[in-house]
């Protein structure tokens, strides 16, 4: 990603979230600044608290957005932290918060980084630089815990065999590069056909989202941010596969208060109480030729809600 790529579904998260300056936005996922630099740009009355567990990420979106001066502060921080921060940095409620989820192209396209099947690299994967990598982990889990990883995040229909394939070639030695994990994925499923997806596809992304523990912390981060914004405050969030955008649907939905009580109680005994109104009855998609200008937005979703007045 140049430092100048437009960044997905901009126009909307910007026409989503404008209505609540002026006050604190929280870019949770501040990545390389686009969406930031958008939203600084479109209201004079947002002041950014941006976060990023890649100190890399961080460096160069501090480049980008230097002419915002000190309405900018940016931390390195995973965003399940999110209370935390707060309580130590804000002074205020805020009035928007942005999660923009999964991978920056800084970081996929990086061979030194291990996220892609596509350039040799080591296997690595991870977006901070704390914790166990994807190398760790292929080479310690045993086949039953590698199997539940490629069922779970990548959906892989073939987990168990790819699992056992993983723990009978390190056997030899530890897999140590993401060629010679895409090799093993490719000796179970076979080359796959030219045009359609690479078979290390689901693989690499199960093992990308254990290792970043990803789906944990967007479940670590919704309710809290919620709670944390003023009332009239908006939350977005973009999400990139089935996984994560679930997880974003169900959270709105029940902090929309949906009763989830048994049908036929004559009461509601579940208590459910609005938190939040959702501004996005369906998600938001790019448009046809945003898919064209840049592949990686084509699975993109946008949801956003608003905190429920008076109710913080
Ligand atoms: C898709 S990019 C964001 C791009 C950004 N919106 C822009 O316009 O440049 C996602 C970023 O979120 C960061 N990230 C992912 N999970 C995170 C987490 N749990 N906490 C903090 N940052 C995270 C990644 O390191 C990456 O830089």
């Amino acid at each position: 990603m140049s430092a100048h790529h437009v960044p997905v579904l901009r126009d909307s998260v910007v026409a989503l979230l404008r209505p609540s300056a002026p006050g604190l936005l929280v870019d949770a996922t501040v990545g390389l600044g686009g969406h930031a630099a958008a939203l600084l740009g479109a209201d004079p009355g947002f002041r950014l608290l941006g976060l990023d567990r890649d100190g890399e990420a961080l460096e160069l979106a501090r480049e980008r957005l230097r002419g915002y001066g000190n309405r900018v502060r940016l931390v390195r921080a995973r965003f399940s932290e999110l209370p935390r921060i707060l309580a130590e940095l804000a002074e205020e409620p805020p009035a928007a918060i942005l999660a923009d989820l999964g991978c920056s192209s800084l970081q996929l396209d990086d061979p030194g980084r291990g996220f892609s099947f596509r350039l040799d690299g080591p296997l690595d994967m991870r977006m901070g630089s704390e914790g166990p990598t994807a190398a760790d982990l292929v080479n310690s889990l045993d086949e039953e815990e590698l199997m539940r990883i490629l069922w779970n995040f990548g959906e892989e229909r073939r987990a168990r065999a790819i699992a056992r394939a993983i723990v009978d070639r390190r056997k030899g030695g530890p897999l140590t590069t993401t060629r010679e994990l895409a090799e093993v994925v490719i000796q179970v499923l076979g080359p796959g056909r030219r045009g359609r997806v690479h078979p290390a596809t689901r693989t690499f992304q199960a093992l990308r989202i254990a290792v970043n523990d990803e789906l944990g912390e967007i479940e670590r981060f919704l309710e809290p941010a919620v709670d944390a914004l003023r009332p009239g405050g908006r939350l977005a969030v973009i999400s990139f596969h089935s996984l994560e955008d679930r997880i974003v649907k169900h959270t709105l939905r029940r902090l929309e208060g949906r009763c989830t009580c048994p049908p036929g109680l004559p009461v509601c005994r579940c208590g459910a109480t609005a938190k939040v109104r959702l501004l996005t009855r369906r998600p938001v998609t790019p448009s046809p030729a945003e898919e064209a200008a840049n592949p990686r937005a084509r699975s993109a979703r946008l949801r956003a809600a608003e905190r429920v007045e008076g109710d913080a």
